[in-house]
């Protein structure tokens, strides 16, 4: 089994606690293969809907593990940069995924959060990408996602700065889609993942497919690609029951199909 994440179901959720609390949750080569391999799971099992990921009360995850990263050198990073490689299959992963933050998302943290397709935050999160502080960059999208998403004034501010962003204000400015209470965290997140994993899948998969298009085409491409893709679930059943069930007044019983 895993060392440095858990994993348990609930219902359709899987949830993926990282869990190195000596080192802050901070994302070395064992952590990021775990969550690989522990993400590459649920995409194959039917059985999972929606994901969480989340970390403890204090940290979400501080960044990239320092420690291990201190001695590299150009060839070694280049070719075998097993943190930034494990990004990868978050990327590639279909299923909804929700980053729950709580206390520190930094660096790697904050770039893991946001690989995520949206994060819920709890009010005692703080984001930063304090790379510069250390010599370093931010080398998993904290230049770029961070930017789309809250826009060049403050991505610049924030990776030039190092300075750390509280809860509230990341709220403000469109990184976080809802701050809750610390305590509440972690039910919320698991209930919103429910509700994602209880809708039609396929047609949840190509609702993700569709936004993602928005950061990665034109608007005009983006806007036939989202009718194309509505056109689609006409080809499901889903879809007919899903309106049927509303015509009737009862409960829409999805088959996923
Ligand atoms: C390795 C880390 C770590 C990290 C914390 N620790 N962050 N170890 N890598 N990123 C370890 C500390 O060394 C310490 O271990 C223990 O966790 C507790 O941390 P403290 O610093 O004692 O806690 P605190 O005083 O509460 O300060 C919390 C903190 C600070 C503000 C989050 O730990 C911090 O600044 N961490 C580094 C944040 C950072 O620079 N992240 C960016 C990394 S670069 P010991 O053994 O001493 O008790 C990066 C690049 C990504 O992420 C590239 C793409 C993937």
């Amino acid at each position: 089994m895993y060392e440095t994440i858990e994993t348990a179901k609930d219902d359709a959720v899987l949830v993926v606690t990282l869990n190195r609390p000596d080192a802050l949750n901070a994302l070395n080569a064992q952590l990021m293969a775990e969550l690989s391999d522990a993400l590459k799971q649920a995409e194959g099992d039917n059985a999972v809907g929606a994901i969480v990921i989340t970390g403890s009360e204090k940290a979400f995850a501080a960044g990239a593990d320092i420690k291990e990263m201190a001695s590299g050198e150009f060839a070694t990073m280049y070719l075998e940069d097993k943190v930034s490689s494990g990004f990868d299959q978050i990327n590639r992963c279909r299923k909804p995924i929700i980053a729950a933050v709580a206390g520190y998302a930094l660096g790697g943290g904050c770039e893991l959060a946001m690989a995520c397709d949206f994060i819920l935050a709890a009010d005692t999160a703080k984001f930063g990408q304090p790379e510069i502080t250390i010599g370093a960059i931010p080398g998993a999208g904290g230049t770029q996602r961070l930017a789309r998403s809250v826009g060049k004034a403050k991505a610049m501010e924030l990776c030039l700065t190092g300075r750390m962003m509280a809860a509230d204000e990341a709220e403000r400015c469109g990184l976080v889609s809802r701050v809750v209470p610390a305590a509440d965290l972690n039910s919320e997140a698991i209930e919103t993942a429910k509700k994602i994993a209880g809708f039609s899948r396929p047609v949840t998969l190509m609702v993700k497919e569709a936004v993602n298009r928005a950061f990665e085409t034109s608007l005009q491409e983006g806007l036939l690609f989202e009718r194309r893709s509505f056109h689609a679930v006409f080809a499901l059943e889903d879809q007919a029951e899903g309106m049927a069930a509303f015509v009737e007044k009862r409960k829409p019983a999805f088959k996923n199909k």
